[in-house]
Formats: structure tokens, C-alpha cells, sequence
């Protein structure tokens, strides 16, 4: 079965989780992956690596050096990466759990966070504890890249997770449109991530639209 295919029977299954239709282009994986340094051995996370558009480029860009971590929610995608990618470390988790993960991996921080996360189809609970997962995974220095579909910028979601990134990071610089993609996407680049701290535990189901618990509501980016 194809990529295409996999994605789009998984689309059909849970589309809110899997959010596309179709894998990222090439053009898009090489817009996401530019902050993967050259040199050295850096811890890579990538979240929602779908059926591996942005893990090859990774893994190309890596050449065997440093640590490269998937972090993927849904089970049958995550056993077809693990027997495509030898040196990826795949976790079938979710992402906001992403804290735990790395540490009982003894990696400490990543040096990149790279997100396929359908960023736009989550709720405000789940984009607040997802990207309070990745500013507390991400090394000082690090950066986060992410992506989000031009024909859906101006929807509720999407701007509430562009408000997001802006209390998360000191600095986000969007990218240049990708129009080799289908649909044409956005690329995010996060970097400095601010110190948010959560001041009581995550309530029991993320399942449903409620609050983070962030302090100060640094994550409670409006509507
Ligand atoms: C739009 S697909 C992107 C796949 C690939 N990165 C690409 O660009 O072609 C989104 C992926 O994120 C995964 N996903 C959704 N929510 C997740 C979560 N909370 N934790 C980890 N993976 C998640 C989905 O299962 C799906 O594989």
C-alpha cells in the first residue's frame, strides 16, 4: 500500500488526529528540517511522523549522527515506521507526553523539535499541553519547527495556536509559503522557548476542550 493510501485510510479512521489526506511533500520536509545542525550528535524529536515524509529527510540530513526520536500516537504507523527506519528510535505515544519520554531515554533535551502535529484539528486543551510538552523538552538553544495548512490560517484554531507559539517561543519566524505541498502549508520556526511551569496536575482526559493548568495562563491564548 502507498504512502498516499496508509495516510488516507487512517484520515478516514480518526480524521481530527491525522488531519491530512495525503503525507507531506518533499519540498515541505526540506522547509521543516533546515534547523538540524551539520555537525555533532543532536537529539531530534519529531512529533506525528505519519508515514514518514519529514523521518527520511531527517534521517538523511542526521547521516547516522545523533539520536532521532518518533513520537507517533497511532499504532499500525508507528509498527510501519519501525521496520522502515532502523535508526529511529519510534515511540507510540502521544506527544504531549513527550517530557517522560525523553527521560526515560536519558537524552536529556532536544536540540530540535520537528512537529507533523495537526495542530489545527486539536482542541485549546490538547494544543496547550502538546506545546507545553514541547517547551519543556526543548533545550534553551533548541528550536521547534511546524507547519500549518494557508487555506486554514484564518480558521479559530489555527490563529489560537499562532497565539500559542507567541507565548511559548521568544521568537517565531514564519517561513516562506510552500506551494509544492498539497495543500500549499506554512512553515513555524520557534525559538528560546519561555519557561512555563504547570501549577497543579493535568486534569484526567485530554479528551476533552478544557483548560491547561499553565501557570500564570501563559498558555491561555484567547479563544
Ligand atoms: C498530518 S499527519 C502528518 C504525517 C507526516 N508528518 C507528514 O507530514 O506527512 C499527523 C500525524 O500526527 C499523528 N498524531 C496526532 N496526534 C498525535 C499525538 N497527540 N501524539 C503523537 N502523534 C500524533 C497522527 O497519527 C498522524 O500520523
Amino acid at each position: 500500500m502507498s504512502d498516499t493510501s496508509t495516510l488516507l485510510r487512517e484520515f478516514l479512521r480518526a480524521p481530527l488526529r491525522i488531519g491530512a489526506v495525503a503525507p507531506s511533500s518533499r519540498r515541505l520536509a526540506v522547509a521543516v528540517t533546515t534547523p538540524i545542525p551539520e555537525l555533532g550528535d543532536p537529539v531530534v524529536v519529531e512529533l506525528g511522523p505519519g508515514t514518514g515524509a519529514f523521518t527520511s529527510a531527517i534521517q538523511e540530513l542526521l547521516g547516522g549522527r545523533g539520536h532521532h526520536l518518533a513520537v507517533e500516537i497511532n499504532p499500525r504507523l508507528a509498527d510501519t515506521l519501525r521496520g522502515r527506519f532502523s535508526g529511529v528510535d519510534v515511540i507510540n505515544a502521544d506527544a504531549s507526553k513527550l517530557p517522560q519520554l525523553i527521560a526515560e531515554r536519558g537524552h536529556g533535551k532536544a536540540d530540535v523539535i520537528v512537529s507533523g502535529l495537526p495542530w489545527a484539528s486539536f482542541p485549546r486543551g490538547i494544543q496547550q499541553e502538546t506545546l507545553l510538552a514541547v517547551s519543556q523538552t526543548l533545550k534553551r538553544e533548541g528550536a521547534f519547527t511546524t507547519f500549518g495548512y494557508v487555506h486554514a490560517i484564518r480558521l479559530a484554531p489555527a490563529l489560537r495556536f499562532r497565539r500559542m507559539l507567541g507565548v511559548t517561543f521568544e521568537e517565531v519566524v514564519t517561513g516562506r509559503t510552500v506551494w509544492g505541498n498539497l495543500p500549499p502549508a506554512l512553515v513555524y520556526h520557534g525559538r528560546r522557548p519561555r519557561v512555563i511551569a504547570p501549577l497543579r496536575a493535568p486534569a484526567p482526559s485530554r479528551r476533552t476542550d478544557r483548560e491547561c493548568s499553565c501557570s500564570a495562563g501563559v498558555l491561555s491564548a484567547g479563544r
